[in-house]
């Protein structure tokens, strides 16, 4: 516990500085504190220390030879990829313009010198408090989506599916100019979107034959189990219409609402192209997987016929034939290609 805040573990606070009595007046006050403190007198030896120990939270100095401290964040940062890792600035009083600057290199707070402990642990603890939620939630994510993979894997005709459909909805939003933002979460959905399967039998899963109406009605559920499954994590919000509507037609005869064309939100759109792509190819109890060609010469003849979205079928036609089979058999379509 520090000064009365719980975190789950004892944070590790990186602070980097060329002046050692700088150095040792900071980790004074955070040891004091029970902070684990990890010392840089330099950005080589910050950027080994963040390769090694993985710090919960970066002080930086900005005035430093070799790598100054814009330099470092910017570095720290993209190391950091898409983990959130605070770091704090130390700046003069009321230096405007190195604020801006250390803004721009993706710094997340500043602290005045003369330095103000109180000020500064304050800072401190508000930057890892929000450290340590982003981290929950990552945690939690990790959880479904590992739960989606290990799910899909007892059985051997769905096995790769969710990982295939997620891989290549991000291929095509990028392919149709969808944000970086868009794409990601167009993964995430495809990863997913067959969740709500968790519930059924593998009898049911893995049937030799055609489906029963009554077994049709079970199966038809998954969507909407799927996006209550998913509901209770926040990161997950903006994908859950993509979970439920992913088996909706454009003509309206899908389900589970029966949307229409443009009320289907775009990513389930996508999703249920590429969804049906992936099933084409893969192999069922009942029958064997179609070639790259007859997939690609059925989406041809059936653009205009209901199922799908016309416009991103065109677009998605286009994209296979820039892809070329290559790229499938490359990627992991080679199990269905060769079956
Ligand atoms: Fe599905």
């Amino acid at each position: 516990m520090l000064n009365g805040l719980t975190f789950p573990v004892t944070p590790s606070v990186l602070i980097v500085d060329d002046i050692l009595s700088n150095l040792e007046l900071v980790e004074a006050v955070l040891t004091g504190e029970g902070y684990r403190v990890l010392k840089a007198t330099n950005g080589r030896d910050a950027i080994n220390i963040y390769e090694q120990e993985q710090p919960d939270i970066a002080v930086l100095d900005i005035m430093m030879p070799d790598i100054d401290g814009y330099q470092l964040c910017q570095i720290l940062k993209d190391m950091a990829g898409k983990r959130y890792f605070p770091i704090v600035l130390l700046t003069a009083l009321n230096d405007k313009e190195s604020r801006i600057k250390g803004i721009e290199c993706g710094a997340d707070d500043f602290i005045s010198k003369p330095f103000e402990p109180r000020a500064f642990l304050a800072k401190l603890k508000s930057l890892l408090r929000i450290k340590f939620l982003y981290d929950e939630l990552d945690h939690s994510e990790n959880i479904i989506l590992t739960l989606a993979v290990a799910l899909e894997a007892r059985d051997p005709y769905t096995r790769g599916h969710s990982t295939r459909v997620g891989d290549l909805s991000r291929k095509f939003a990028e392919y149709i100019g969808l944000s970086s933002y868009d794409q990601d979460m167009i993964r995430k959905a495809g990863l997913l979107h067959d969740i709500g399967k968790i519930g059924l039998s593998e009898s049911l899963l893995m049937k030799p034959a055609r489906l029963t109406e009554e077994e049709h009605d079970v199966i038809k559920r998954h969507p909407i189990i799927g996006e209550e499954i998913c509901r209770p994590l926040n990161s997950l919000q903006f994908i859950l219409p993509a979970i439920r509507h992913h088996h909706e037609r454009w003509d309206g005869k899908g389900f589970p609402d029966g949307l229409k064309g443009e009320e289907i939100p775009l990513y389930a759109r996508i999703l249920a192209i590429v969804d049906s792509f992936d099933a084409m190819l893969s192999e069922r109890p009942y029958r064997k997987g179609l070639s790259f060609s007859e997939v690609l010469d059925i989406f041809v003849k059936e653009r205009d016929y209901g199922q799908w979205d016309p416009v991103l079928v065109g677009n998605f036609i286009d994209m296979l034939r820039v892809l070329g089979e290559d790229y499938m058999i490359n990627s992991r379509y080679t199990f269905s290609l060769e079956s």
